[in-house]
């Protein structure tokens, strides 16, 4: 019972061709992305928030270089994201508001606090590998403009996640203190980066249609096996414990058994419950309202132009 449209369109994704901004596509694939890119651009815009609390307490300067820089790289992840939004017929004024009022989600991970340096360890090892872990696929997916701008978000993730690990490394091979500094960040975010590739498979609503759409390359849990069984081995390396009793290797499957997440406190976090919420919107809130002179400033610069012109 699909239309004729729907059907040579579905035909186009299962070639595996790219959808560009211009082609027809249906009403149901325009607003996934608009909601699944614009959640994602939210994410690295408030992303930004949990390592810049530690930009003026890096312990060297070489550190707040490479920290200053790995959360510019963040920004400018929004800004690419909120760009091919925008080919989708939404303007990122419009997301804006909505993540400003909560209309609009973003990633789960970002409502837990950064308490110590090691955390800028773990944020980088944890955070950004689950990131990558979810992104690489997307470098594939249908959206023409989404699948390119993960390409370039992708070696910038990389590059965050090896900092991370290099802070996991000093901190786990340091004092004793530093190495129960790293084990007690690995312990607070462990179970948070598992729910960032959303719910199980069997409470995920949009993954059967985005796959269909190849929207979503993977389904939430093939991701989150695959991130247990690349990072468990890094744990053991840097000589950290991974704080799950149930955690086992397990030859039939070739992958890791492991505990789920608490999934009553990520719905929990997801209705604006966790532990920064309400920080972290208020941030979010404080900055475009401070930037608003900035913004009026523009504009009333570009009406004096155009007045100007048509004088
Ligand atoms: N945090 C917040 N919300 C989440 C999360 C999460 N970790 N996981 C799922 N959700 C939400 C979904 O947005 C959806 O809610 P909605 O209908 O109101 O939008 C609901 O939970 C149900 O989940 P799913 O049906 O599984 O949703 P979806 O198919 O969109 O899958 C996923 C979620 C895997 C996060 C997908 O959207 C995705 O791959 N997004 C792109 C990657 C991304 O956003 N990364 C951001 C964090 S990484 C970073 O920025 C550094």
């Amino acid at each position: 019972d699909m239309s004729p449209e729907d059907a040579a369109f579905q035909d186009r994704i299962d070639a595996g061709e790219k959808i560009e901004p211009k082609d027809w596509m249906p009403e149901g694939y325009r607003k996934t992305l608009i909601r699944q890119i614009g959640q994602h651009a939210h994410s690295e815009i408030v992303g930004q928030l949990p390592e810049g609390n530690w930009i003026t307490r890096a312990p060297t300067l070489e550190r707040k270089a490479i920290l200053l820089a790995k959360v510019q790289d963040e920004a400018g992840h929004g800004l690419y994201l909120y760009g091919a939004a925008e080919t989708l017929g939404i303007s990122r004024d419009e997301m804006t508001r909505m993540l400003l009022d909560g209309r609009m989600k973003y990633s789960s991970i970002f409502n837990y606090p950064t308490l110590t340096w090691a955390d800028m360890g773990a944020v980088g090892w944890l955070v950004d590998g689950a990131a990558i872990m979810n992104q690489v696929p997307l470098q594939r997916t249908s959206f023409g403009p989404y699948s390119r701008a993960m390409i370039r978000i992708c070696k910038e993730e990389s590059f965050h996640q090896r900092q991370g690990f290099d802070i996991m490394m000093k901190m786990a091979k340091g004092t004793p203190q530093q190495k129960a500094m790293a084990q007690d960040a690995l312990n607070r975010f462990w179970f948070p980066s598992l729910m960032m590739f959303g719910p199980s498979d069997k409470d995920s609503v949009h993954s059967a249609q985005s796959m269909a759409w190849r929207i979503k390359m993977n389904t939430n849990d093939e991701l989150r096996q695959k991130f247990v069984d690349q990072t468990v081995p890094q744990a053991d390396y840097l000589g950290l414990r991974v704080p799950d009793e149930n955690l086992k290797w397990n030859a039939d499957k070739g992958g890791y058994d492991f505990s789920e997440p608490d999934w009553e406190e990520f719905f929990e976090v997801l209705k604006g419950n966790g532990p920064c919420n309400v920080d972290r919107l208020a941030a979010r809130n404080a900055a475009w309202d401070n930037g608003a002179w900035v913004r009026d400033g523009l504009m009333a610069h570009a009406e004096k132009k155009r007045a100007r012109k048509t004088a």
